[in-house]
């Protein structure tokens, strides 16, 4: 009786904290993200790069946040702290807990995308939404955009401001299992179109000529984001963990998930455009960028016939709460760092994150238009100011971030504090990977990406 207790609670303990992550990785990093960088990069080879740097560095860097987080039951900021001494310290978990303030005002402008979407099918424009230029208009409209951007952020702070947090997580336990289930409906419907096989190839069979440095850089970045990784999340949900929960294979559960559910979105997106588009698949693919979702899903729906109305809405309902749920976990994390570092109290803190989220959101929200501030950054850069925000965070500061908890481990706590963590629980099957990823592949590989990708924004190597 006592035994089955005690495994019960346990069991609940670590399906708490599986729920929780996974609802903070699954989001438009996976619907969104995922298939527009995989078009870019190369398909099959990019998905290949990515879940091998997902089961072996993604993997060592969950555990080592998961295990600090639980050690010190401290958020990043608090962890460095216990940790390490001095100005490291301070740098470790300040960067770690600024990323989710600059990611979270342009993931409200893609969540604003969502919610426009949505209003378009429930109103039955399925048609409309399949036209190739619709998606252009709507975001170089500036009003439009802008409006459906604030409508979006305002949901997220309405939820951390009234507390409705626990309400949201228990729709979105149905909610999320429901994108699952209907990702996987889509995504067949997808593959079986006329045509849509060449894009099954596309998605599975890696052509290692499209392989570059980029490949990898892209793919670790987009890691990072997926998984949550490098940017605080995982330290403080680390540290609600409960001590007897397995977090080797609680960690496996949440990267499976978030994975699955990218790959069916690649299946969902990639195929239907070489069956909608044949002549120029691989064409739309290179020049879709952020807009491959909101161009490429319209058209499946729109072939459903009268379904698609029906399809479309279901579905942008789902993408739009995991989109909550993730942007309310960054927001979260974003006010609680404010509480903590500058002592402001919650209201005041939420105030701040406000005008953060409004100023950062319209500059990505604007930069698909002609305003003078875009022309202007558009003369020094060729990427939308969305891409910079987007690029700035997964490429530049994440591998710093993810650096810094390497660094810590490696100089200041030991390796042996954070095996000792993950055995107080379970055995560590898994640990001479991650010894080795963390000793030698995870410092040489996080220094190699960051100078590469520094060296390729400021167009001195193309990579
Ligand atoms: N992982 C989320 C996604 O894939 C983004 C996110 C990152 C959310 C960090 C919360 C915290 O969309």
């Amino acid at each position: 009786m006592e035994k089955s207790s005690n495994s019960r609670a346990s069991f609940s303990g670590k399906l708490g904290y599986v729920l929780a992550t996974a609802g903070s990785a699954v989001g438009l990093g996976n619907i969104w993200r995922f298939p527009y960088l995989a078009a870019k990069y190369g398909g099959g080879i990019f998905i290949l790069v990515y879940i091998v740097l997902a089961a072996t560095f993604g993997y060592t860097m969950m555990v080592s946040e998961t295990a600090l987080g639980r050690r010190s039951k401290r958020s990043p900021i608090g962890a460095f702290a216990t940790f390490s001494k001095g100005h490291f310290s301070r740098f470790g978990g300040w960067i770690n807990a600024v990323i989710p303030v600059i990611i979270v005002p342009y993931y409200s402008v893609i969540g604003g995308w969502v919610l426009r979407y949505l209003i378009e099918y429930l109103k039955g424009n399925a048609h409309t939404l399949a036209n190739d230029e619709y998606f252009a208009g709507f975001i170089t409209n500036a009003w439009q955009s802008e409006l459906c951007f604030v409508i979006f952020a305002l949901m997220t702070i309405l939820v951390i401001v009234f507390g409705v947090k626990s309400g949201v997580e228990r729709v979105s336990k149905i909610m999320m299992p429901s994108l699952a289930v209907l990702a996987v409906i889509i995504a067949v419907y997808s593959v079986t179109r006329p045509g849509a096989i060449e894009g099954v190839k596309f998605v599975f069979i890696p052509d290692f000529s499209k392989f570059s440095f980029m490949t990898v850089v892209a793919a670790m970045g987009q890691m990072f984001y997926s998984l949550s990784i490098a940017m605080g999340i995982l330290y403080t949900y680390g540290s609600y963990m409960k001590k007897e929960v397995n977090i080797e294979s609680a960690t496996y559960q949440v990267a499976a998930v978030d994975s699955i559910i990218a790959i069916f979105a690649v299946l969902m997106i990639i195929p239907s455009v070489f069956a909608f588009s044949p002549d120029n698949a691989t064409e739309h693919l290179q020049k879709a960028g952020p807009s491959l979702l909101f161009v490429a899903l319209p058209k499946v729906f729109d072939s459903m016939g009268k379904s698609g109305a029906i399809f479309g809405t279901l579905f942008f309902v789902m993408v739009l709460f995991a989109a909550l749920t993730s942007s309310i976990s960054l927001l979260e994390s974003s006010v609680s760092t404010l509480e903590d570092e500058f002592k402001l109290d919650r209201k005041k803190a939420s105030a701040v994150m406000i005008f953060i989220m409004i100023a950062l959101g319209t500059l990505s929200s604007l930069g698909f238009n002609k305003l003078d501030f875009v022309v202007f950054f558009k003369g020094i850069s060729d990427m939308s100011i969305l891409d910079f925000f987007d690029f700035l965070t997964n490429s530049i500061m994440m591998p710093i971030s993810a650096f810094a908890t390497v660094v810590l481990i490696l100089r200041c706590t030991g390796i042996n504090l954070v095996i000792e963590e993950v055995q107080s629980s379970s055995k560590f099957r898994a640990k001479g990977v991650y010894v080795i990823t963390l000793k030698f592949l995870a410092p040489v590989l996080l220094l190699i990406i960051l100078i590469s990708s520094v060296l390729n924004a400021f167009g001195i190597v193309k990579i």
